[in-house]
């Protein structure tokens, strides 16, 4: 073991809630890796180390994982964070736009699970948090391939967590609601537009854009995923927002500083929120948190 210090991993951390993430876990004390497509072009958090990864190539994801093994000896935490977004009705876009979506929000998120689990199990202990979206339970119209990749992400975390458990592994799925980042500007739309859903989507579209820009920090978003790590540090509350399709959808106001006391199972209970909530199975007593 090359240094004592715990080490995280962050998929997409040159933006958004990656970035966010980095920032929290590295000033909770852990040594941090983000990582980036275009690592020269897109900073993350400070001096904090960016490595290139493209989570849509087993290449690229080995030359990661293993860059940090090589440097720390160690992966405690992965948060699968990278993602993008689709825009547009089934019948405007093309499988290969729906392949590509799923490749970096599922199959991605599925390499880097599959690269570090041996790593965790070898040492009988890590934590890895795959980063959903309220889509993943409460899908939108126009954005099928997205839901699809979330709900899938959700299924294949749920049920790797319950296999990975006894070997001292967690597996858990936060999944925001609105969260105030460039996800629109880095998404991209279908390329082949088609009436009549052009005009049909035009104002949940531009509905979803609005409720992206009034959303909450990714600050918030990402102490989710820290409150997951660190139990210690909880959600305190959540407030409604409005939805594109007008359903109430609680946002996760969390601070990463706020000191709620943990509950009996802090993976379920550190954000109390019906669509933009944190979830796994229930924490077994023999499993520590992975507390710095
Ligand atoms: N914003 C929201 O309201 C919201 C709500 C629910 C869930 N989410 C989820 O939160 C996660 C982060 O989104 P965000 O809002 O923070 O958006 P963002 O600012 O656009 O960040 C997305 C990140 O993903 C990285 N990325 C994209 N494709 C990649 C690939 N093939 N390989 C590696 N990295 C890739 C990007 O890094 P590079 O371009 O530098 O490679 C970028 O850092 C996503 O999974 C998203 O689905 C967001």
């Amino acid at each position: 073991m090359k240094t004592k210090r715990r080490v995280a991993l962050v998929t997409g951390a040159s933006s958004g809630i990656g970035r966010a993430c980095v920032q929290q876990l590295a000033s909770a004390g852990l040594t941090v890796y983000g990582t980036s497509r275009h690592p020269k072009r897109r900073r993350g958090g400070g001096d904090l180390p960016m490595l290139a990864l493209d989570v849509c190539y087993d290449d690229s994801v080995r030359t990661c994982v293993d860059r940090v093994i090589s440097e720390t000896g160690r992966i405690d935490v992965l948060v699968n964070n990278a993602g993008v977004g689709l825009e547009g009705a089934v019948e405007e876009t093309s499988l290969d736009e729906i392949r590509a979506v799923l490749e970096t929000n599922f199959f991605g998120a599925v390499r880097m699970m599959r690269a570090v689990l041996p790593i965790m199990r070898k040492r009988r202990s890590g934590r890895i948090i795959n980063i959903g979206s309220a889509a993943g339970f409460l899908p939108m119209p126009y954005s099928a391939a997205y839901s699809a990749s979330k709900h899938a992400l959700r299924g294949f975390s749920e049920s790797l967590d319950h296999e990975v458990r006894k070997l001292g592994i967690r597996v858990s799925v936060i999944e925001p609601g609105f969260v105030r980042t460039d996800i629109v500007e880095h998404s991209t739309v279908a390329a082949a537009p088609f009436e009549p859903y052009t005009s049909a989507r035009s104002n949940p579209a531009r509905a979803f854009r609005q409720a992206i820009a009034r959303g909450v920090p990714s600050r918030s978003s990402c102490a989710a995923s820290c409150c997951t790590c660190f139990p210690k540090a909880s959600c305190a509350s959540a407030t409604s927002a409005s939805s594109p399709t007008g359903n109430a959808l609680p946002s996760c106001r969390s601070a990463f500083n706020c000191s709620v006391t943990p509950r009996a199972d802090p993976l379920r209970h550190h954000c109390p929120l019906p669509t933009s909530r944190a979830h796994s199975g229930t924490v077994p007593p023999a499993v520590e948190p992975c507390t710095s």
